[in-house]
Parts: C-alpha cells; sequence; structure tokens
C-alpha cells in the first residue's frame, strides 16, 4: 500500500523527519525563507498531512486544493494563520503545539520586559556608540521592576508563567481573562480585575491574548490613554492584537513610557516602521519560543499529532 505523503513547510531536524518517515513519505520546503504562496498549493495537493509554521495560511483555497488532507499541524500555539472553521467543514485535524513553549514564552516576555523597564538596549547602543564618558547619577535610569504592579492581559498558560516569575521580582500582579484562574491566584496572588482598572493601575502591561476576532485591535488610543506615564507596554502577543498608530502616538506623546515588543502587524517588520525610531521602544524578531530546546520540542509534537493521525490515532494537542 502506497504510504502517505506528508509535507512539511521549513527544515526540521533529522530526528522529526524520522519520526515523520516512520508512517508517511515526507517532502520538506528547505529554504530560510517562507514558500511562497503558489508553491504550497501546489506542493499540498496530494498530501495526506501537512506541518505549517505562523508563516503559512491555511484558507478554504488551501483545503479545497488538498483533497487527501487529514491534518494540519502548526507548529506553534498560536494558529490565527488557521481557518479552524474551514478545517471542521472540510473534516481536517488541527493540532498546536501548547505547553512544550510556555516557560521559554514566559523568560522571552520577562526579558523584554525588564529589558525595556531598564532601557538595557538603549543603555547597550549608547556604550556601543562611544556615548559614556561619566557616570552620572540620572543616566539611563529606568522604572523599578521589583515591587511594581504586573497587569497580564490573556491568562493562559503562558500568563500564569509570567506570573510566577513576576511572584518572585515582588510584583503586585493584576489580570484581565475571560474567566478566573482560581489555582494561579492561589498560586501568585494575582487578582482578576476589569481590562480599565488594569490599565490605570499596572507600572507593566503584558498582553498575551491570542489573536481573534475579540482581540483584534484591543490595544488603541483610548486604552493607551488610560495607562500611566510612567508605564510600560509588552507585546508577546500577535501584532494584529495593537494598533501600532495608537501605540506611535502614546509614546510620543508621552502617555506611556516604553513598548517592548515581539509581534508586528506585518512580519517581518518594515524597516521604516515609525515605531522601531523610538528609543524607547525594544523590538524583537517574533522570537518568543525560539530556545534550541523548545523549537525542537516544538517540532517533535507537531511531528507526533501528524504520526498520531495517520496512524489512526488521538492527536495529543488537537484544538
Ligand atoms: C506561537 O507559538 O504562537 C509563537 O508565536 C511562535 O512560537
Amino acid at each position: 500500500m502506497k504510504k502517505p505523503q506528508v509535507f512539511v513547510t521549513r527544515k526540521l531536524t533529522d530526528e522529526v523527519i524520522a519520526m515523520l518517515e516512520t508512517v508517511a513519505s515526507v517532502e520538506q520546503w528547505t529554504e530560510e525563507y517562507p514558500i511562497p504562496r503558489e508553491l504550497l498549493l501546489d506542493r499540498v495537493e496530494h498530501v495526506d498531512a501537512v506541518l505549517t509554521m505562523l508563516t503559512e495560511r491555511v484558507d478554504e483555497e488551501l483545503l479545497t486544493k488538498a483533497k487527501n488532507l487529514r491534518i494540519v499541524a502548526n507548529m506553534a500555539v498560536g494558529y490565527d494563520n488557521i481557518d479552524l472553521a474551514a478545517c471542521k467543514r472540510h473534516g481536517v485535524v488541527v493540532t498546536n503545539t501548547p505547553d512544550v513553549l510556555t516557560e521559554a514564552t514566559a523568560d522571552l516576555a520577562f526579558a523584554l520586559l525588564m529589558a525595556t523597564g531598564r532601557r538595557v538596549t538603549e543603555a547597550n547602543r549608547f556604550l556601543l556608540n562611544g556615548e559614556w564618558t561619566s557616570w552620572s547619577p540620572m543616566l539611563l535610569a529606568g522604572q523599578n521592576v521589583y515591587g511594581a504592579t504586573l497587569g497580564i492581559i490573556g491568562m493562559g498558560r503562558i500568563g500564569e508563567a509570567v506570573a510566577r516569575r513576576a511572584r518572585g521580582f515582588g510584583m503586585r500582579i493584576l489580570y484581565h481573562n475571560r474567566n478566573r484562574k482560581h489555582q494561579a491566584e492561589e498560586e501568585t496572588g494575582a487578582l482578576l480585575v476589569g481590562l480599565e482598572t488594569l490599565l490605570q493601575e499596572s507600572d507593566y502591561v503584558v498582553l498575551l491574548t491570542p489573536l481573534t476576532d475579540e482581540t483584534r485591535l484591543l490595544m488603541g488610543d483610548r486604552e493607551f490613554s488610560l495607562m500611566k506615564e510612567t508605564s510600560v507596554f509588552i507585546n508577546v502577543s500577535r501584532g494584529g492584537t495593537v494598533d501600532e498608530a495608537a501605540l506611535y502616538r502614546a509614546l510620543v506623546e508621552k502617555k506611556i513610557w516604553a513598548a517592548g515588543l515581539d509581534v508586528f502587524q506585518i512580519e517581518p517588520v518594515p524597516p521604516d516602521n515609525p515605531l522601531l525610531s523610538l528609543p524607547n521602544v525594544v523590538a524583537l524578531p517574533h522570537i518568543g519560543s525560539a530556545t534550541l530546546q523548545t523549537r525542537v520540542e516544538m517540532a517533535k509534537l507537531a511531528a507526533a499529532n501528524i504520526v498520531a493521525v495517520l496512524s489512526e490515532k488521538e492527536p495529543l494537542s488537537a484544538l
């Protein structure tokens, strides 16, 4: 009998490919840039499974083309690149990679928070530019992290992991979420509040919600105007949750103090995005889960989901 076929949209480790080859024949896109759409549509035409990244759009057009498709295994916890309703209509299973990236992403969120609050990248540029001529009392003075109030918007697994870190920094923790998280409250002392209260009282606002119709452009002029002039905004969710023009205005008009961004409306972010010109913006290229260990675990989980479905078993992390 002919083996099922899998298409992998980026180069992954030999170990991951070997996992897939136990049940299927595997084709990979091996370039360092995303597969062009037309080629992707062509490659998925006869496959039974596709292992995607957040750079690939899985929509009605692709699903209509990929007639044999049984599973889309997305190598990300976020899945806003996938039309779930269309997958359901076509009887295609969708999986993501939760849990394995929680701690690494929380580390990055906290790194960004600290780098922004304490002006780490600005200070580094200052030194490298030869501008450091003397120690000075207020030179590159930032905001306290220890003891500050942290507001987490979106208290999922990553939010809870950020709260655990914040506890070690003696922070007061507020969160805004659709439902109450009793265990996180017990573990970290976090307090459920309305969005307005969170924005008004937090010194650091960390956005961690998935991108959905409800959260698209969640942060706009009104929300930034509620924040303190000394507060820092951090986005580790998706760029689509923030009105970037409003954020730029808030920073320039000094309604907020600084921003740390791992995600952008358009990725890769165009170098002429005005936010990149501001000294009080720490910008990163969507590296939330990017540790060697975590990326390997994400790829393995995505592959294990495909192996399960192609072996008529339950996937490990179906949506
Ligand atoms: C995710 O998993 O959704 C991240 O944004 C990429 O690792």
